[in-house]
């Protein structure tokens, strides 16, 4: 592999932050082999916490769309309070409103008539755009994907 090209897709990941939680933790081991040293560090507990919230909603939206909702609300998701970031710096007043009102409007959608289902899911799923668009706008894609069109 050309190195420059190594270097450049380097700097590449580095700057792209939080689309992945491991990228600011790469470390290249040793320069004589440069095909196999992109060692990806544990990703961090919220980044862990994150892709199970993905996981559950993705899950819930199927039952939505049948038509049921025969899942209660996870309280691991009350850890987003606590659980170690990336970046630490990323935990300020902004992130625990927008926290706050993400683990609302998550609790919401289990008190919903049925009729509501769809309106109350989509409002969890917009507070994760919104704390995202201010914190960590790489996974948007991937979360508006969730969305009940
Ligand atoms: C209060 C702000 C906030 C809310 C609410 C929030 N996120 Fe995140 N999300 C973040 C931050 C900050 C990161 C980066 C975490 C890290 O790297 O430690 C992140 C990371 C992610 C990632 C990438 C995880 C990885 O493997 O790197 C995904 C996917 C994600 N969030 C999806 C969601 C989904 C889905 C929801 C709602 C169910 C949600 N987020 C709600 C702030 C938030």
């Amino acid at each position: 592999m050309h190195y420059r090209l190594f270097f450049i897709s380097l700097l590449v990941i580095v700057l792209t932050g939080c689309n992945s939680s491991t990228n600011k933790d790469v470390v290249v081991e040793n320069e004589e082999t440069p095909n196999k040293e992109l060692i990806m560090v544990e990703p961090s507990e919220m980044a862990n916490l994150m892709n199970e919230m993905y996981a559950f909603n993705e899950a819930i939206k199927q039952q939505i769309l049948n038509g049921e909702l025969n899942t209660s609300y996870s309280t691991r998701f009350d850890n987003i309070h606590s659980a170690v970031l990336t970046d630490p710096s990323d935990r300020d007043l902004n992130f625990e409103s927008f926290s706050k009102l993400f683990i609302e409007s998550q609790k919401a959608l289990f008190e919903a008539p049925k009729e509501e289902l769809v309106m109350r899911y989509n409002n969890a799923i917009n507070a994760c755009i919104s704390c995202h668009n201010v914190k960590c706008s790489g996974p948007i894609p991937r979360i508006k994907k969730l969305l009940i069109k």
